[in-house]
């Protein structure tokens, strides 16, 4: 019999067959100093663009007091325990109301992760008899959720309506005969490309089937929609979301989550997702936190604006200076180059060394083979100079790219 680790060494995945080469400087970075986009990297200072921190909240002195004021009168520890044995309080259930109200959800129940909380909820919603239709681009979460799922999936071409429909249609009959029902699961705004999922169209096909809707809207919450009430509001139908969740990793710049619905799926969701019966409840400077941040995002639609006038900046001036952003519709901003993965790690290489821009560089798997992506996420505390800067010197390294400067066999060397 094999010890189980043995495989360790020789399978590390995708990922992680580049940890040796890459880990500290492109897996694994540590970006220092207070959150914003200037962060130190290796003890130099970078403009930085790989932050979610879509709203500029990370910093904000009203959110830095709102939580160190919470830690302050309620330590970390409080309250101990699941919310459903010892650990709810009022502060919980303000919250939850807050976000209900915001999002026009009649009810809302907070997740203590995102990430766990797709997988869980999506385990405690779907039985065995159920038939779920999924976008092929969905997030890992719901991947996840979906491998708890006993019964079957039909997977739908990214964003494409027709093949959702034709989903649509075994999943309907599938589930006539299982005597199951059907879900459709998507995202609000796609992490990556930055594409919008077609909620709108999904809502619409509801009138020729019988289907649950369940949008992950991490990216679409507080950057979309006229209050920043999301995806849903931005396309005018979110009511005809069934299960609106979003967590508070990105525009919220905390920790935590939470899903919006009716109140009889809500109270099934309280006292069946097994994430948030059997783990300890989100410590108070979090949840009063969370307060303070969703009163500003409600309150002061400035940081919205300026992000905004920046996502318009960069994405204008990237298309200006002739680079290919893909589909984006949203803050999410990708520049596609075309490369391999050495020359991926020179030029980013190159453009932090050398220019001082720190960005994420995404390779093979989780984008095509031969395609770099560079991804930016502007914010509402990024400056039009920031943008400025970021352009020329993109322009530089693609025309080294061009060029064939970054070449290699090997990765760069960073260690
Ligand atoms: C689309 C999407 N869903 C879910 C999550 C997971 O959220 P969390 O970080 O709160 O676990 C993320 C990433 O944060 C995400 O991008």
């Amino acid at each position: 019999m094999k010890d189980i680790f043995a495989k360790l060494h020789d399978k590390m995945g995708p990922l992680g067959m580049h940890a040796d080469d890459a880990h500290g400087y492109f897996t694994f970075p540590k970006l220092e100093g207070p959150i914003g986009p200037r962060m130190k990297f290796r003890g130099v200072e970078k403009l930085n663009w790989s932050l979610n921190n879509y709203l500029g909240l990370a910093n904000h002195p009203d959110v830095m007091k709102a939580d160190t004021d919470a830690a302050q009168q309620f330590g970390m520890a409080y309250p101990m325990g699941a919310r459903m044995m010892s650990g709810n309080s009022n502060y919980h259930e303000q919250l939850e109301h807050d976000l209900a109200e915001f999002i026009n959800k009649p009810d809302v129940i907070l997740l203590n992760y995102g990430y766990q909380g797709v997988v869980s909820a999506i385990d405690a919603l779907i039985d065995r008899h159920d038939v779920v239709v999924y976008d092929a681009e969905a997030h890992a979460c719901i991947i996840d959720g979906l491998r708890l799922h006993l019964g079957k999936r039909f997977v739908y071409k990214h964003n494409n309506i027709d093949d959702c429909e034709k989903q649509l249609i075994r999943a309907t009959k599938l589930a006539e005969e299982t005597g199951g029902g059907v879900m459709v699961i998507t995202e609000g705004v796609f992490g990556m490309s930055g594409s919008q999922g077609k909620l709108k169209e999904i809502v619409a096909l509801k009138e020729k089937y019988n289907f649950r809707l369940f949008v992950d809207d991490a990216h679409g919450f507080g950057t979309m929609g006229k209050t920043g009430a999301g995806t849903g509001e931005e396309q005018g139908c979110q009511d005809g979301i069934d299960i609106y969740f979003s967590t508070f990793a990105k525009s919220m710049a905390g920790i935590g989550a939470f899903i919006g619905s009716d109140p009889h799926v809500i109270k099934f969701l309280r006292y069946n997702m097994r994430s948030q019966i059997y783990a300890k409840a989100l410590p108070m400077p979090m949840v009063v936190g969370s307060i303070k941040r969703l009163e500003m995002i409600r309150t002061q639609p400035e940081h919205k604006d300026n992000l905004w006038k920046i996502v318009h900046a960069l994405q204008g001036g990237l298309k200006d200076a002739g680079f290919n952003i893909g589909i984006t519709t949203t803050p999410v901003t990708p520049v596609l180059l075309n490369g391999t993965i050495p020359e991926a790690t020179h030029l980013t290489y190159d453009l932090r060394e050398n220019y001082n821009i720190f960005c994420s560089i995404v390779v093979y798997p989780v984008v095509p083979k031969g395609v770099i992506m560079l991804r930016l996420i502007p914010t509402a505390v990024h400056t039009l100079e920031d943008v400025e800067t970021t352009i020329n010197a993109f322009k530089s390294v693609k025309s080294k790219l061009d060029s064939g400067e970054y070449r290699k066999e090997k990765l760069a060397a960073v260690n």
